[in-house]
Formats: C-alpha cells, sequence, structure tokens
C-alpha cells in the first residue's frame, strides 16, 4: 500500500534568507502555510494563517521580545509559543518543529 506520509522535515528555505528580525512565508508539501521567524537568531516556524481573519502573519511585524504583530486588526503571538498576547485573537497560532542544518531551515510537523 502506498501511503502519502509527510516527510519528516521539510527544507523550506536557506538561512540567509531569514537574517535576524526577519519573518518569511513558506508553504510545506502538505499544503499548510508557515511563517518563518528569526528573533535574535532563533529560527520558529508558525502557522502563517492568522487566526482572527486568516491574513499572512508574515506579512506582520516582529516586534521585541519575540512577539509577532498581524499588520491587519494588529493582533499578537507569542513567536516561541504561538500563544495570543493581544486581542483580536482569541486562538493561537499552531508551531512547528524546526531544524538548522547545511546552512538551511527544515521544517517538521506541528508540535503545538
Ligand atoms: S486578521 Fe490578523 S488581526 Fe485580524
Amino acid at each position: 500500500m502506498s501511503s502519502a506520509a509527510r516527510p519528516a522535515l521539510e527544507r523550506v528555505a536557506d538561512v540567509d534568507e531569514l537574517p535576524p528580525g526577519a519573518l518569511k512565508g513558506v508553504t510545506l508539501s502538505t499544503g499548510e502555510r508557515i511563517c518563518l521567524v528569526n528573533t535574535d537568531g532563533e529560527i520558529h516556524a508558525l502557522g502563517n494563517v492568522c487566526t482572527h481573519q486568516e491574513f499572512a502573519m508574515s506579512d506582520g511585524a516582529l516586534l521585541p521580545g519575540g512577539i509577532i504583530e498581524c499588520a491587519w486588526h494588529g493582533a499578537r503571538y507569542d513567536c516561541r509559543t504561538g500563544a495570543v498576547k493581544r486581542f483580536p485573537a482569541t486562538d493561537p497560532l499552531p508551531v512547528y518543529r524546526v531544524r538548522i542544518e547545511q546552512d538551511a531551515i527544515w521544517v517538521g510537523e506541528r508540535i503545538r
């Protein structure tokens, strides 16, 4: 029986494409839309769809302390946990596993 299992990790970008302070939207082979975040050299991967009204989080801004802000109505989330930090969002963003290897950013399954 063939399986359509997702790859364990997918290479989504080179590290050079995501300098500190940057956000970048990518799409996994599963169709999941991901927002990569570099906060002070730590790279995180979150869902790229704001849970308020589905705006792309990668079009928003990274604030001090690893907080990302949606550009549409200003909802804020913690980029490490996906937790909501400011209304109007009420549901957290999903968080995905990240690995840095061979100067590349690899993203895996959802971890929270
Ligand atoms: S769509 Fe993101 S705050 Fe409204």
